[in-house]
Formats: structure tokens, sequence, C-alpha cells
């Protein structure tokens, strides 16, 4: 396996004196840092937002772990990249003088944010999942006691199986997390219903 750092390039924009803790924004495949500011600054006005670029490429498409096959993924990887992102999240806590962010990922960045709660929850307050799925095939066991998360799904998502996101939550559930799972009639992609639904879910 190839070494690895915590060098992530990346976006932070400090946050306006609100006091909310700052979100961790996570892009889909293909994205990069800048993707999701917009939302982000929509969902938590004020919030400080710390975003990294993922650094595995397929082809010319940032991702934050390898894949296999779409929906099918390298487990080892995404357990070595998910320990490099966490240490970047604390070295960046360091940094930037940050409490634990609250994660909002998408896609593949709400599948790494799912692994980061089960292999390194100590690194984020909440999270919100938007259109993720179970990074494992066997979650591993952890202790989430006290841990919010909002997964939402979209009834017609392609990409993701809505038995697949069930499991996500059941696994998290299982795990002490209290999780809220909403199912959208919406596909991959993010609408105005899920920017109203994490807005209040974070507001809450
Ligand atoms: C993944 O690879 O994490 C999922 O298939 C979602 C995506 O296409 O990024």
């Amino acid at each position: 396996m190839d070494a690895v750092t915590t060098d992530f390039i990346h976006v932070f924009e400090p946050g306006t004196g609100a006091s909310r803790p700052p979100l961790l924004l996570l892009h889909g495949t293909g994205g990069d840092e800048r993707d999701l500011l917009p939302f982000g600054r929509m969902v938590a006005p004020g919030a400080g937002l710390l975003s990294p670029r993922g650094r595995v490429l397929e082809g010319a498409m940032p991702r934050f772990f390898r894949r296999l096959a779409e929906g099918v993924f390298d487990e080892a990887d995404l357990i070595a990249r998910t320990h490099e992102l966490a240490d970047f999240i604390e070295q960046a806590q360091r940094r930037y003088g940050l409490p634990a962010p609250v994660a909002l990922g998408f896609s593949n960045g709400a599948n790494i944010a799912a692994s980061l709660l089960l292999l390194r929850p100590e690194t984020l307050a909440g999270a919100v999942l938007l259109r993720a799925m179970s990074p494992f095939a066997t979650p591993p066991e952890t202790r989430l006691a006290g841990k919010k998360v909002l997964i939402l799904s979209g009834a017609l998502d392609p990409i993701i199986p809505a038995e697949n996101a069930a499991r996500l939550a059941d696994a998290l559930t299982r795990s002490g997390a209290s999780v809220e799972h909403r199912i959208l009639p919406t596909g991959h992609g993010l609408s105005q219903a899920d920017a109203n639904l994490a807005r209040g879910w974070l507001e809450a």
C-alpha cells in the first residue's frame, strides 16, 4: 500500500462568530474542495468550513478512497484513507483552533464520513450523510453513543441501492448513534429538500 501523509489540499473558511461547530465538507467523486462551499454556507450560516480534496484519483476524478467498481470498495485502501483523513482533521483542529467538526459529505464524501464514524468516531461531532451507502461489507463494531447522524437518501438514486443506505443506518444505530434517515423523492443529485432538511437538522 502507498505511504499516506496527512497533507490534503483544502480550503478553510473561518466561522463568523456564530457558536456552532465547524463543518467538514467532503465532496463526491470528481469534485474538489470548492464544490460544497456554497451548500455549506447555505445550511450552516456563520459556521467555519473545512473542505479537503480527496487524494485518490480515478482517472482525473478526485475521490477519498479507491473502489474496484461502482459500489465495490477497496476496503484496505478505505481503512488507510480514513485514518489519513482523521489525522488531517486533528491537525487542522490544532492549526485553526477548532472543536470537532460535523461532517457533511456527499456520495463518495458521505461514504468516507460514514467510515470516519465507524473507525475514528472521536474526530466528528456528528454527520450529515447525503446519498451514502455502507462503506464496509461488514461494518466494524464501534461505540457511537450520543453521536447524531442525518442520512438523506434518494428514492430514485440509480447509484445507491435503498437497502444499502438502510443497512448503514442500521449499523450506526446498533452502535448507539442517534440516526435520522429520510428518503426523498429524488435521485443522486442534491435538491432544495436536502438543503432545507440539513439546515433544520444542523440548527436543532
Ligand atoms: C463511491 O464510490 O463512494 C460511491 O459509489 C459513490 C460515488 O459514486 O462516488
